[in-house]
């Protein structure tokens, strides 16, 4: 739920006003930049902003970052747009949006914390600014949505988008995997709409495209030890049940189960994990799954989790326009490519994984938290993904872990910090702690309490290393750690 004295109104209020400010601009021609970040989140919420723009004849141009800095915002003005849209950052950057873009007319589209505040050229949506958590309850692209949905009723057929994105952004936090909050609305639009079916299944990831033995061996959410990475023991379990994992010459996936065979999977895992005493992973197998009606079975469209790490895959891999173009309807030759790219993103993955085993100094333990050194090997885009998938399988889960890369050419420390929610319910706020650190060392950070980044100069890692495991041992204490300059 929405905190007791979460202003919904004031929010959607909001959102009609960047929405009356965009038909604004459009009525009189006016030239459109979209800035969106790099992630599934940022690729959605570029889509809805794009497809929005794109109904309403505008002329318009998307551009996917990682960040915003004085570099980007440099390469804007000699363009001079009419109105500049930022959709999933922006309310961190109000002091660069203030000095260096004071004569252009700016929406920001954000849920991540804010620091610093607007001045008049800036129309700023976002949830925290009505004490809604834009943590859990609203998306960037769920933000874009809202606006997009009072620009024209039209646009309600993007919802199923806009839950890509909360997806993505890893917000299903309520129980059994449940978007709640502003993201529960953007549901019922997109179920009345029948464009969405929500169903309480069997949670793994790739029930519309993987084998189902390849599906069980890559789950780590659940965990099921002996089963996940084993895809033969997962074969031979599949055969214990009486589960053919082929019909003909394909193989199946989870979604080709029948009722049946699915209520029997399910309990043999439950009681496998139960004989291995994990009861609270028992919790974990079934959902909420959101299905998306008008996509094609078999494709990673279909399920809107699948959906997102696609997105998340061509923002990461220097292929955005291709995430952006499926998001606004393309499904020809942009679904074909962008299948590709998640093929390439995985290797990637699994070879930076595979690079960080190999030698103990790539992970060390701090007093409070972990850090995996990716310098020069892992790409400074795909460092955020690596940090997801390790902080999910760390021998001691309460502590943080910080996963960093270079960022070539530029100097720069790309820092990638992920906890639990246990532990932002215990103090940490690991968005503050990115800030404070890495103003400290001449660099900017930022983000949401579970997962926030940061950049810094590359000489100063090891300093900010250092600070970070302070500033997490001092939440951890109770201690306040800044002077309180975000919101
Ligand atoms: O880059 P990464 O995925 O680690 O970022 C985690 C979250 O922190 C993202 O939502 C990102 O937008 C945010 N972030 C930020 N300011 C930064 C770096 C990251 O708000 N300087
Ligand atoms: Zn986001």
């Amino acid at each position: 739920m929405a905190s007791e004295n979460a202003d919904v109104e004031g929010f959607l209020n909001s959102a009609k006003k960047a929405a009356e400010t965009i038909r604004e601009v459009v009525k009189e021609d006016g030239f459109i930049h979209i800035f969106s970040h790099l992630d599934a989140d940022g690729v959605a919420a570029a889509g809805i902003v794009g497809k929005t723009l794109f109904r309403l004849d505008s002329k318009f141009r998307v551009r996917i970052t990682q960040w915003v800095d004085e570099k980007i915002v440099g390469e804007l003005l000699s363009d001079k747009p009419q109105l500049i849209i930022f959709n999933d950052f922006g309310s961190g950057y109000m002091e660069l949006l203030n000095e260096k873009l004071a004569n252009f007319e700016i929406v920001v589209l954000d849920h991540h914390q804010i620091v610093g505040e607007e001045s008049d050229h800036v129309v700023h949506v976002n949830p925290h600014l009505f004490r809604i958590d834009g943590a859990k309850d609203i998306s960037g692209a769920g933000v874009a949505y809202f606006v997009a949905k009072n620009v024209d009723k039209v646009n309600v057929d993007l919802a199923p988008v806009a839950i890509v994105g909360a997806l993505g952004d890893l917000q299903d936090k309520y129980d059994q995997r449940k978007l709640g909050g502003l993201n529960e609305k953007i549901v019922e639009d997109a179920t009345d709409a029948k464009l969405l079916t929500v169903e309480q299944d069997l949670i793994f990831f790739g029930r519309e495209t993987r084998p189902i033995h390849k599906t069980l061996a890559s789950t780590t959410s659940p965990f099921i030890p002996g089963i996940s990475g084993e895809e033969d023991k997962s074969l031979a379990f599949l055969a214990s049940l009486d589960i053919k994992p082929r019909l003909g010459d394909r193989w199946r996936a989870l979604r080709d189960l029948s009722d049946e065979e699915k209520k029997r999977l399910c309990s043999a895992l439950a009681d496998y994990l139960l004989s291995k005493g994990l009861h609270y992973e028992v919790t974990n197998l079934v959902g909420h799954v959101y299905v998306l009606n008008r996509e094609e079975p078999w494709t990673p469209l279909r399920d809107a989790r699948e959906f997102a790490v696609l997105l998340n895959a061509t923002g990461r891999m220097d292929s955005a326009s291709l995430g952006v173009a499926i998001c606004m309807g393309d499904r020809s030759s942009a679904l074909e490519e962008a299948n590709k790219v998640l093929e390439e993103y995985r290797r990637n993955i699994n070879k930076y994984l595979g690079w960080i085993m190999e030698k103990p100094e790539r992970k060390k333990e701090f007093d409070n938290i972990y850090v995996v050194y990716g310098e020069n090997f892992i790409n400074d885009k795909i460092v955020g993904a690596i940090s997801s998938i390790l902080s999910a399988s760390l021998p001691n889960p309460e502590k943080p872990l910080i996963a960093y890369a270079n960022v070539e050419g530029e100097g720069l420390a790309k820092i990638s910090a992920r906890t639990i929610d246990t532990m932002v319910n215990r103090g940490i706020d690991l968005s503050e702690v990115m800030r404070i650190a890495a103003e400290n060392y001449g660099g900017k950070g930022g983000g949401h309490n579970v997962a926030a980044g940061a950049q810094v100069p590359i000489e100063r890692i090891g300093d900010f290393i250092k600070i970070v495991d302070e500033l997490v041992g001092k939440q951890l204490k109770g201690e306040k750690i800044g002077s309180g300059n975000s919101a």
